[in-house]
Formats: C-alpha cells, structure tokens, sequence
C-alpha cells in the first residue's frame, strides 16, 4: 500500500520513501512519500498563493465543495478504518467509531460555520452616537495543522476542516504512524476536486522534517496535538506566535466514597485501558483513601482481568502499543514502582510491545509513576489520607487536562471540581474529549488554546471590524 504526499492539487512523484510499520506484526504496512526540503516550501507557497482566493468563495459554496470531500470520507470509511488498524493497531471496530465520529464532527462544524454571526454594536452602549460597526469572523491565512498517531483522523480532521471552512488553507503534517490514512485523506481530497493548493498534505518523519515545516514563514496559525516535548520545541522555533497546542496528560480519577463502586471500577477501566491507554484523556492515576481502596482494587482487578489482549482484526481490548520503545518506556516505569514497594496486581510485563494490562496498588509520590504519563496500558493507585490530600496530588502535577470525580455527594463533588486545576472535569464519568462539540482545553504542560468545534473555528479566525460613521 502506498500514497503519495499531495501539493497544489498534485500527487508528488519523487522516489523517496517513509515506511510505515504495522505495531501488530513489525512488517512495512506501507509506505508513503518523504518530503524534501523544496517540496515543503512548495506546499507553504502554494497554501499562500491559493489563501485569498478561497477566502473569497462564499461561505456556503466552500462548504458545498468540502462536503464531497466529506462524502468520499464516508464512502471509503471502511478502507479508511482497516488501514488505520494497519497502521496504529487501533481495533477496527474502534477505528470505525473514530471514523463515524468524525463525519459527525464535519457536519457539526459545517453548521457552526454559519453561525459565526457578526457583531454588530452602534457605540451607543459605550455614549457614542452616530456609529454603526460589524464585526466579522475572518480566516487568519494558512494554518499548519500537525495531528499525532492515536487519533489519525479525529485529531486531523478536528483541525482541517474548521481550517478550510472559515477560509484559511491548510498544510497538514500527520505523524508517521498514522501517514497511510493521512495521505489517503490527500488522495481523497484530490478526488473531490478542491481547488488546487487549499489543502496539501506533507509527510516525512517528524524528527527530519518537523523543523522545516514548524518554521516556515508562511504559517499564519499552527493547531498542533502531540507530545510535551514536540510541543514545547515547536513553540520555540516556529515564526507565528499564535496556535493552539493539545499535549499530554495525566489525569486523576478522584475516588471519594464507596457509593456504586462497581459501576464506578468498570468506568475507571474502561477510562483507563481504552486503546492501551494510548489516551491524552486516560485516567492514569487514581487517587482514592486506605479505606476505598480496600473495596475498590478487588473491583478494579475483576475487570482488568475481563480485558481482552489481542489483535486489531478481534477488537480486543489490549492492543499492541504503537511500537517498542512506547513500550519499553511503559515497563522502565512499572519496574521503577516495583522497585519502590509498589504492588503488582495485575500484569506488568510485555511481550516486545503487547504490554498486558497493568494495575499497580501502593503507588507512592516518590515513584515517577506517579508523576509520568505511560501512554500504555497501566493504572496506578495512590493511597491517600484525606480529600485535601488528593486534590493537593492532583494540582501538583505538571499535566493539567483533566479529571474525573465518583462520588454520590454531588455538592462535595462540585466543590473539589472547582479545587482541581485543568481543563475540564467529569464527575461521576471517565476523562473524555468528546463528544467534539464541547470545548477541549488543557493547562500547564497539557497545551494552551481550546480544541472543539466552536472553539476551533474561533481560533483559527480573526475579528475584522467595518465601522460606518453617519450623521
Ligand atoms: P509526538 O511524538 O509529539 O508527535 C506528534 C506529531 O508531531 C506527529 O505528527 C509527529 O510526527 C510530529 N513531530 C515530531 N517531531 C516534530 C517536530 N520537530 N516538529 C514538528 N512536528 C513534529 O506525539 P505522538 O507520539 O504522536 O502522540 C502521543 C503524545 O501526544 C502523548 O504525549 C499524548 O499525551 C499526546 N496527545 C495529546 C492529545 C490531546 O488532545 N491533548 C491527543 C493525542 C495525543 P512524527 O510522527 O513523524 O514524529
Ligand atoms: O488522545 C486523544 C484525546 O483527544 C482523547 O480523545 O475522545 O478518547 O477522550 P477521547
């Protein structure tokens, strides 16, 4: 399987290549084109010289030749879902649910474009007269959008298509794991005929071309989702100083009392183990008391054990993580909690990268897991004294996406949402980004900006103000 890089409306036709890796096998899934450094300035050019262009077509003439985009999407659901579990060893039954969450997430933000209402005000609120002003959304130019591997379509199409609808043209960088889908996206693209330049895709392994695309000139907007680090260097040498940067996690499940724990275990799990733990938004610690725990890791451990471990094709619940050095990372934790007195329940070894999944009890603050974001299939416990304690651990976190809190004390759960600091909190429910249309936003080193429909084509336009002065 192989697709090709597309710039300007073009497949690019050069003889070098990036091979993807299938987790579940280590055998080439595909390949697709890598970039040169030429190529890439091409694709910047071409965004640019295409931008006013497209901005000028109507609002609703830009969404009618975008939906035949979509609808390919939709008619190649499938494909699109069997390569991604080809490529990032997400279950295909899941991959299809990201899919179809996406097309729900496009239709949605069609709908929101066109309530980008303007402002109007007459100054009349401020004692001024004799003023009318309207103020419009406008597209802030070319965005360069770059999504990471566990979401390849969600976490792209979440930023092309805003992107495209409010006017702006797109360079769109997928990561490796996650470019066969990518670049079939730019395949598909090509057949519905979109105006040439508004939507280029450029692939090429991060660490070789990441640099070149961060940092070219042209870029009026970067939307990127990935990892601290990458985030961090990216903000530190790219020339536009406006993005919006969805990074890592390590969100808390705080459990305060014994009420319900069952239902409160299976949705720990499932929070904390959905696509091994390969989640910005997975639970990846719980924070609970001696007492809870007691009753809760009984609970957690039956439910651990239902979990499946298999391959993409049976829809398991354990997946292979996305290679081997995730997973060796995952196990330099486990051990280093081990080594530290923590207690194994359940699992915590590995087979190359099918990690089993992991639950780990008497996690203490001087073990980094308790501090570091797995992104694998592994649930710490930490046994503390009191609430206050628990809100304490959960701010001192350097991550600040989300939380979650169980308690059947609705008010006492209200009050230590507002204690926690991050982006949002779910009480009595797992950590989760969706559904899409609500607004999604980590603090600290879990990014800055706002991800979500709304918030997305905000970000991704500007305010431009037409002021009338009449007697
Ligand atoms: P990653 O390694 O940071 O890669 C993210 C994207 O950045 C990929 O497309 C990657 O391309 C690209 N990249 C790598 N080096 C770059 C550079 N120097 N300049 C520009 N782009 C560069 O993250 P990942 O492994 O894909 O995803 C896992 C991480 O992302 C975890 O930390 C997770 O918490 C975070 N994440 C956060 C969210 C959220 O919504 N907050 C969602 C998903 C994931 P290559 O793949 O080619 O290197
Ligand atoms: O890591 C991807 C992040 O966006 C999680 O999405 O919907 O699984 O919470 P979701």
């Amino acid at each position: 399987m192989e697709f090709r890089a597309i710039i300007n409306g073009k497949k690019v036709l050069n003889d070098n290549w990036l091979e993807i890796i299938n987790p579940s096998d280590q055998k080439v899934a595909g390949r697709v084109t890598a970039l040169s450094e030429k190529e890439i300035s091409e694709a910047f050019e071409v965004a640019r010289n295409s931008q006013l262009k497209w901005s000028q077509t109507k609002l609703l003439d830009r969404i009618m030749v975008l939906k035949k985009f979509r609808d390919l999407i939709e008619n190649n659901s499938l494909k699109i879902a069997q390569i991604m579990s080809l490529e990032i060893a997400k279950g295909l039954k899941d991959s299809q649910i990201e899919v179809q969450r996406t097309l729900e997430l496009i239709d949605y933000t069609f709908e929101e474009a066109k309530r980008l209402n303007p402002l109007a005000l007459t100054g009349e609120e401020f004692g001024v007269e004799n003023k009318l002003g309207v103020f419009s959304r406008v597209p802030k130019g070319v965005v360069l959008a770059i999504s990471p591997f566990n979401y390849p379509v969600n976490l792209s199409l979440a930023k092309i298509f805003p992107a495209l609808v409010t006017g702006n043209t797109v360079v769109f960088k997928p990561a490796t794991a996650g470019s066969l889908v990518g670049a079939f996206l730019g395949e598909l693209s090509l057949e519905a005929n979109l105006p040439p330049g508004i939507f280029n895709v450029v692939t090429g392994r991060g660490r070789e071309i990441g640099d070149l695309i961060t940092a070219n000139p042209q870029i009026n907007f970067i939307s990127f989702t990935g990892s601290v680090g990458v985030g961090e260097h990216l903000k530190s040498i790219s020339q536009t100083k406006d993005f919006v940067l969805e990074l890592g996690g390590k969100d808390p499940a705080l459990v305060l009392d014994d009420q319900n724990l069952e239902i409160n275990a299976k949705e720990i799990v499932a929070g904390a183990f959905g696509y091994s733990g390969q989640r910005c938004t997975a639970i990846k610690r719980v924070l609970t008391t001696d007492e809870i725990a007691d009753k809760l890791v009984p609970l957690l451990l039956k439910e651990v054990k239902k979990l499946k471990v298999g391959y993409p094709n049976d829809n398991p619940d354990i997946v292979p993580m996305i290679d081997e050095k995730s997973a060796e990372f995952v196990q330099t934790l486990v051990d280093d909690a081990k080594e530290k007195k923590a207690k194994i329940i359940f699992g915590g070894n590995r087979k190359k990268n099918m990690f089993e999944p992991t639950l780990v009890d008497y996690v203490t603050k001087d073990m980094k897991l308790a501090w570091e974001e797995p992104f694998g299939p592994v649930l710490p416990i930490l046994r503390l004294k009191s609430v206050g304690e628990m809100i304490e651990i959960a701010n001192e976190s350097n991550f600040g996406l989300q939380a979650s809190i169980f308690s059947r004390d609705i008010n006492q759960a209200i009050k230590i949402a507002k204690a926690l600091n991050c982006g949002t909190v779910n009480i009595n429910g797992k950590s989760q980004r969706g559904p899409d249309s609500f607004p999604f936003s980590g603090i600290k080193d879990s990014g800055m900006g706002v991800q979500g429909v709304r918030e997305a084509l905000l970000s991704m336009t500007r305010f431009k103000g037409i002021v009338i002065n009449y007697k």
